[in-house]
Order: structure tokens, then C-alpha cells, then sequence
């Protein structure tokens, strides 16, 4: 039976419901590169590959999977993707073939984007980048190619290579990528803040309809916005923030969507990446709880962080700047249930306290005998978000990542709110 997933709107045309059967990978692809056709998509993070092999994932829910990630070097002739990526990889794509879902793979991310400015700096370098990821698409059979440049023209991570060229240079990357016999064949995507990419100015760009041209969708990260860098416990991943003080307002897919259509693309050819996991900040029970109710925005204690899933208080890690931290913070969905702040039906554990933010659409929960508070998304604040992907048209979601869920109770979720079925 073939796969084909759609939207139940007006506006998709007949034709999709009652697709001819066509090999398979032909049909993903053809129904991809029309605008009307949802992207349901989620990341693949390779570094949990033993924890999550690629025959776990809920294949039959996505149109199209992105393994995490191949790094950028400072050779425009090779990207990095470690020893245990290498083995994952032609098993993730196996598995995507024979589910019949678009297998993509990720370039850059938070610590991988430190070369592409160089890598896209000449026109000698985007054509041996070029050739690099082409060639790497086709050794591995890949569909598509996923951009996740963070940030052009910004130090991201903090050593990234930079330039006030960078938006200009990526432009002209992507529109020889889209030359090449291989590149035109292929889905193209780029993972995006939320706002525009950084012009020659260092403010965000006003004009990014070129991008549209080269790229099938970009994905915006609405997520990160509060964490442990914040002043305040804030929302992860608002879907608004208008309705927020206007101290308050650092960012939401309402402002992002805002942002980039303003910008001048189209609306239905952005994704909105969405969040299967949240932030712990230590909170004093005082300052947490106030009437009984958990209090919005309590200032938070900054140092020692607490520790996230699968953390220490004594965790470090350092980064590809060399820069050695303590413990992140993050829990996944999934960890949120492992570690009793919410039961298997993703709901508040009876010990905890909770919140729901009707600003932001997302929930925290706080354990006041550790005094850890969590900002995350739940089924509830999926479902606001895939309500608001369907009232605005967006082309659909990407969730960060495939690995975070709990029984796809937040993949679930967001397909129904969304409308899509499989038939
Ligand atoms: C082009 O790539 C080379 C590495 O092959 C690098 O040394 C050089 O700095 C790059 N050019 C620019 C202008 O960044
Ligand atoms: C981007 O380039 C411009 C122009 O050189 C510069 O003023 C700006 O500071 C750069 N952006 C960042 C984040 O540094
Ligand atoms: C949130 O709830 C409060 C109290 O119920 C209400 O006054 C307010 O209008 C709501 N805001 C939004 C954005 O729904």
C-alpha cells in the first residue's frame, strides 16, 4: 500500500486523495514539490542511534526524516559525519525506502555551521561544496539535503566563521546547487531563527523571497527562545507572545511566521519546527509558588544549573570551540515521563504542580520538593501549534527530534490537529 499523506484542506486538489499508484519514492517526491502538499518531518538524532535505532521510528507518520547531522569543516571538499553517523546512515535510509518517506540528511547544526561561511565564501568553494554534498547524496541514496546554518553572518556557537556576505554567498550556494543535475533533482531545505537570515548590515535580511526559489521549505526553529541564558523561566517554544508583556516577548511562531512573511516568503513554504522537549531551571518554592498556583515568569536560580535527562550535576562537555560547560538542562518528552515529573499519558505526575500558559500555549510543571521547574510541550500545546499551522496554511511541521516523544503522544497530537491522514 502507498503512502500518501495530505492535508484535509479545500485547497488540496482532489487528485492527491486518489493518487495513481507510482513507485514509490516517485510519489513522495512528486507530491513533495507542490506547495499545497504537507511536510510532516522530524529529525534524526544519529547520536541516540543505539538507544533509537532507525527501525523504532513512527515512519509511517512522517513524509520525510532528516538524520542529524553532517558537519561543516574547514575543507569545502568534505563534511563530518562520525564513525557510529557512518554505520547509522545506509540503515536510516533503508528504513526511509522502504516506508516509502524522504530521506534527508542535515548539514551543520548548533556545532556543526562553524565553516560554511568559508565553505560558500568563493565561488571556487561553493562549487567544491557543491560537489561535496552531492557526492555525498549519491553514495547514500539520499532524497534531499537540509540546511541548518546557525546563523548566517552571527558567531552561532561562538567560533563560527563569519562574514556580512554570508546570507548573499548562501544564496548563490543554493541557486548552484539547484544547477547541478544531482541538486535539481533533490528536496532542499533549511532549518531557520526566527527571524530572517542576517544581511550585509547585521540586521535580518527584508527581502528572502530569492530563498523561496531554491528551497522546497524552511523549517523555523521556534524553540530556545527561554532557557538557562534567560533572566526569567520563560516559554521554550511559544506559539505566541504577543499577548506577553512587552518585556516578555522574545519570539513565537506567530512573530517568527510575522517575520519571515514579511520578508517576503511565502507562507506556504515554511515549516514550523516544533519542540519534543523542554528546559529545567531551579526555581525557589517562594518564588515558584505564589496563592498555591506556580507563578509565570519567576526569576530562576542561575548557577549550578540543574541537571537535564541523562545529566549529573557534575556533566561537562566541550564543545567544537573548545569550550567546556556543566550540565544543559534539557529533558526530552520522553525523559519528562522516565524521570516522574509527568505519567505515561504525558500528563503532570500527581506530585507535581502545574501550569498552562494561555499566551504561549505551553505548559510548565515544577516538583517543589526539588524545586525544578520545566518548560515543555504537551499534547495540549501540540495541538495549538497544529491548529495554527492549519489556520495559517504553513506547509507543516518538523519536529526536534524523532527520538524525544513519549508513544507519539505528541507526534499523535499534532497530526490530528493538523488535519492529515494517510490514505
Ligand atoms: C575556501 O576554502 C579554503 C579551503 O579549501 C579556505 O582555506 C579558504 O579560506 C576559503 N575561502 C574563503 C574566502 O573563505
Ligand atoms: C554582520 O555583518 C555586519 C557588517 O560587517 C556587522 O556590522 C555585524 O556585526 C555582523 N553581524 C554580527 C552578528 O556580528
Ligand atoms: C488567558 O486567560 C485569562 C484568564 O482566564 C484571560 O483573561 C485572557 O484573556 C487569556 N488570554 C489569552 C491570550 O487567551
Amino acid at each position: 500500500m502507498t503512502k500518501i499523506l495530505h492535508l484535509l484542506l479545500a485547497s488540496v486538489p482532489f487528485a492527491f486523495a486518489h493518487h495513481t499508484p507510482l513507485k514509490a519514492r516517485q510519489i513522495s517526491k512528486s507530491l513533495l514539490s507542490d506547495d499545497s502538499e504537507v511536510v510532516a518531518a522530524s529529525w534524526y538524532p544519529s547520536w541516540l542511534g543505539t538507544k533509537v535505532p532507525p527501525e523504532s521510528l513512527s515512519w509511517d507518520k512522517y513524509t520525510s526524516v532528516t538524520f542529524a547531522f553532517a558537519l561543516t569543516t574547514s575543507d569545502p571538499g568534505a563534511v563530518s559525519i562520525d564513525s557510529d553517523g557512518l554505520v547509522l546512515l545506509p540503515k536510516f535510509v533503508a528504513q526511509a525506502k522502504s516506508h516509502n518517506v524522504n530521506a534527508l540528511i542535515t548539514i551543520g547544526g548548533w556545532t556543526g555551521s562553524q565553516f560554511f561561511s568559508s565553505n560558500v565564501a568563493t565561488a571556487a568553494n561553493r562549487t567544491i561544496f557543491v560537489k561535496t554534498l552531492t557526492q555525498l547524496v549519491t553514495k547514500y541514496q539520499l532524497d534531499g539535503l537540509d540546511f541548518e546554518w546557525e546563523y548566517p553572518n552571527q558567531s552561532g556557537i561562538g567560533c563560527n566563521v563569519m562574514s556580512p556576505s554570508d546570507s548573499a554567498n548562501f544564496l548563490l550556494f543554493l541557486q548552484e546547487l539547484r544547477l547541478d543535475p544531482v541538486g535539481s533533482k533533490l528536496i532542499i531545505s533549511a532549518a531557520a531563527g526566527i527571524t530572517p537570515f542576517t544581511g550585509s548590515d547585521g540586521k535580518p535580511m527584508s527581502d528572502v523571497s530569492a530563498f523561496a526559489d531554491s528551497l522546497d521549505w524552511i523549517s523555523l526553529m521556534v524553540y530556545d527562545v527561554w532557557g538557562s541564558w534567560s533572566d526569567v523561566v520563560g516559554p521554550n517554544a511559544p506559539l505566541a507572545d504577543s499577548c506577553a508583556a512587552a518585556n516578555l516577548q522574545q519570539g513565537s511562531a506567530e512573530s517568527a511566521v510575522a517575520a519571515w512573511t514579511a520578508a517576503k516568503f511565502p507562507i506556504d513554504k515554511l515549516v514550523l519546527g516544533v519542540a519534543a522537549y523542554g528546559h529545567s531551571f531551579s526555581v525557589s518554592k517562594n518564588i515558584a509558588v505564589v496563592n498555591s498556583q506556580l507563578a509565570p515568569y519567576p526569576t530562576f536560580v542561575k548557577s549550578p544549573q540543574t541537571p537535564g535527562e541523562g545529566e549529573t550535576a557534575d556533566t561537562k562537555t566541550t564543545d567544537s570551540c573548545g569550550v567546556t560547560s556543566g550540565p544543559t538542562g534539557v529533558f526530552s518528552f520522553e525523559g519528562l515521563v522516565t524521570a516522574g515529573y509527568l505519567t505515561s499519558t504525558g500528563s503532570p505526575a500527581f506530585n507535581m504542580l502545574s501550569r498552562f500558559d494561555n499566551c504561549s500555549q505551553t505548559p510548565y510543571v515544577y516538583n517543589p520538593s526539588t524545586s525544578v521547574e520545566i518548560s515543555y510541550d504537551d499534547a495540549k500545546s501540540f495541538a495549538a501549534k497544529g491548529s495554527f499551522i492549519k489556520e495559517k496554511a504553513l506547509k507543516g511541521f518538523a519536529m526536534w527530534h524523532a527520538a524525544g516523544d513519549y508513544k507519539d503522544i505528541l507526534l499523535d497530537s499534532i497530526i490530528a490537529a493538523i488535519g492529515i491522514v494517510e490514505c
